[in-house]
């Protein structure tokens, strides 16, 4: 049996997304920014995507700008929101995802700004004070912090985070990278100013994203060239691309309710399984609360093994399972896990993310946890 349990990863693309798509390879391969016929059709085909995009969001199409994916929208939302704001000071989490904390950190190292990160406790969770006393000391920050973390699943309140930023006049970027597709975003009714996404973590294409721009807090351009996305971001676009990302992002509102009400009975399926089979077994993060964390991630902290130590997900490969991860560790071929290391989690256990879509089924689950019960079998 194949598993496929590395959703946060990447996802499969959905039929109607494929579909949707293959038109722009086959028969409209016209430049959108030239003024003939096939061009206006293909120009076309990147405005309906945006006006799509921009109304399952409730935000204007003025306000979305697509991108090579998620590390793009970040890294321009960084760059150009403290370059075009004369951000001198910023606040991130410890645990974003690298898209953001390598971006800010080369910001610091140009001497751009000054960097500070908000506390975190064992469980992964914000520490808000800490956030308001960085903001009080430091008014007009660029505040960095993600909706959900990709690899233990906590969600962050970005309305709570969102007002106090806004109280202190900073900018608020959020990667809702791993949250968009799977929850709603209402942008007009939340206190943000930039959001971002990537295609492919909700069965949409890779190399495809877009990031969203509060026109309150307009930005200056990433890339320069000719003057695509409104000037934003030059270079012929990723057309297919973009035709596909709408189409994923639309499939994925269809029946958000139904999706969610799927995965949530595997996560909770798996969670009981493996309580019930494995002696030590506990979650990394909120992972295992399935009102704080997302749906599509759990992350599981094995108890100590000889037999798996550093080897769990090679093992779990070899029983065609596909789980990624990360331990608190850092030594050998592996860096580790900053997330986990973070959370000050043990470095004698070995921790999997598995990570659901649509896509997955039960028996999937119980094929899964019955290989660790063998793979842990001595210990429980
Ligand atoms: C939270 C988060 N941010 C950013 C990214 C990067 O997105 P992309 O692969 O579209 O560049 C990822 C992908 O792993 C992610 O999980």
């Amino acid at each position: 049996m194949k598993v496929y349990f590395d959703n946060a990863a990447t996802t499969a693309m959905d039929d109607g997304v494929i579909d949707a798509m293959i038109p722009y390879m086959k028969e409209h391969y016209g430049n959108p920014s030239s003024v003939h016929s096939h061009g206006r059709e293909v120009r076309s085909a990147i405005e309906k995507s945006r006006k799509k995009v921009a109304e399952l969001l409730n935000a204007s199409p003025s306000e979305i700008f697509f991108t090579s994916g998620g590390t793009e929208a970040d890294n321009t939302a960084i760059v150009c929101g403290i370059h075009t704001h004369g951000i001198k000071h910023a606040i991130t989490s410890p645990i974003e995802h690298h898209a953001v904390l390598h971006t800010l950190e080369e910001c610091e190292k140009k001497g751009h700004i000054k960097l500070s990160k908000v506390e975190v406790d064992e469980f992964g969770s914000i520490n808000l004070d800490h956030l308001q006393e960085l903001l009080k000391a430091n008014p007009k920050s660029l505040v960095s912090i993600m909706h959900a973390n990709n690899e233990i699943g906590n969600i962050n309140d970005l309305s709570a985070i969102g007002n106090i930023a806004k109280e202190y006049d900073a900018f608020f970027h959020s990667d809702t990278v791993q949250t968009m597709g799977h929850y709603p975003h209402d942008l007009k009714n939340l206190p943000i100013d930039a959001v971002v996404a990537g295609g492919h973590k909700f069965h949409g294409p890779k190399g495809a994203g877009f990031l969203y721009v509060n026109k309150a807090k307009k930005i200056t351009p990433f890339i320069y060239g000719g003057a695509q996305e409104r000037n934003m971001r030059g270079g012929t676009e990723n057309v297919i691309g973009i035709v596909g990302i709408a189409k994923a992002l639309e499939l994925a509102y269809e029946d958000m309710d139904g999706h969610r009400k799927h995965i949530e009975k595997l996560k909770s399926r798996f969670i009981e399984q493996l309580q019930e089979n494995i002696a030590g077994v506990s979650f990394n993060g909120l992972s295992a609360d399935m009102d704080k964390s997302l749906y599509t991630v759990l992350n599981v902290s094995l108890p100590p093994s000889e037999e798996n130590s550093g080897m769990l997900l090679f093992n779990l490969d070899l029983h065609g399972i596909s789980a990624s991860g990360g331990s608190a560790c850092s030594s050998g071929a592996t860096v580790g896990s900053h997330v986990l290391r973070a959370l000050g989690a043990s470095a004698e256990r070995d921790s999997v993310r598995f990570s659901f879509s649509r896509f997955n089924t039960a028996e999937e689950v119980d094929y899964t946890v019955g290989k660790l019960k063998e793979l842990y079998g001595v210990i429980a």
